[in-house]
């Protein structure tokens, strides 16, 4: 691991703070100055002192957050709200990155970790984990066959791709409730804009089975190992 993120994930700073507190020379590697952020340092050989103080290794947090309408899911934001603002601020300066964006005006269930080999697994469409989401549209829904067909849409660079099948839980007049193991620009707005229906609110209510349970907008809290697997495990609810 690298020296800046070490520091950053022991909540030392940010991490343009730690790099300057390292070309300080401020933080020693096995008693020895060092003074370039990128260095490697090992978890459980290395020793990492910051002003004469020996910093832990750092450890993985997960965190779920009930993300508002109104914040937007980038770690720094010169205008608006992020859903690091949101932290409690133990967990603000733990160098912590979002397991799948959601949009400025969408709300709903949000994974914040600084372990990125989850993040990867949890926003991979290789991997399969499904987000769910519930829609409401502005007018009444066409048959969802029309949702099921496959369609080319545009990603966040304007390049073509047919999204992989949607799994629909509820399609019932202007509500839906659809699930995806992908994540592009936009996507479940696309999708339903190319069925030519209006998106006018979107929630993700769960990733895998770890659902928003009684989380309140706005409210994070750390998840336990089996919540972190439940996130792979397939959706417990059944098409209807
Ligand atoms: N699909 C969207 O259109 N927006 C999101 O934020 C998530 C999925």
């Amino acid at each position: 691991m690298r020296l800046d993120r070490w520091l950053a994930h022991a909540g030392i700073g940010t991490r343009s703070e730690v790099k300057a507190i390292i070309k300080k020379g401020r933080v020693c590697v096995n008693g020895t100055v060092v003074k370039r952020p990128n260095v490697q340092v090992r978890v459980d050989i290395d020793c990492v002192d910051f002003d004469g103080q020996t910093i832990a290794a750092p450890s993985h947090v997960v965190l779920a957050m009930n993300k508002p309408k109104g914040v937007v899911s980038a770690r720094r934001d010169a205008r608006n709200r992020t859903v690091i603002d949101c932290l409690p601020t133990t967990y603000q300066r733990r160098d912590l990155h979002v397991a799948g964006r959601l949009d400025k005006d969408v709300s709903g269930l949000v994974i914040l970790t600084n372990d990125t080999a989850l993040v990867h697994e949890i926003i991979s469409p290789a991997k399969h984990v499904h987000k769910t989401y519930d829609v409401v549209v502005d007018q009444g829904l066409p048959p969802r066959e029309a949702f099921l067909k496959p369609r080319r849409l545009k990603d966040g660079r304007n390049r073509l791709y047919i999204p992989k099948p949607p799994r629909i839980l509820r399609w019932e007049g202007t509500e839906a409730r659809v699930a995806l193991c992908e994540g592009k620009f936009h996507q479940v707005k696309r999708m339903f804009e190319a069925i030519g229906v209006g998106v006018v609110t979107l929630k993700r209510v769960a990733i895998g089975s770890l659902t928003l349970g009684d989380l309140s907008v706005g409210e994070t809290r750390v998840l336990n190992t089996s919540e972190v697997a439940s996130l792979f495990n397939a959706m417990p609810e059944k098409e209807r």
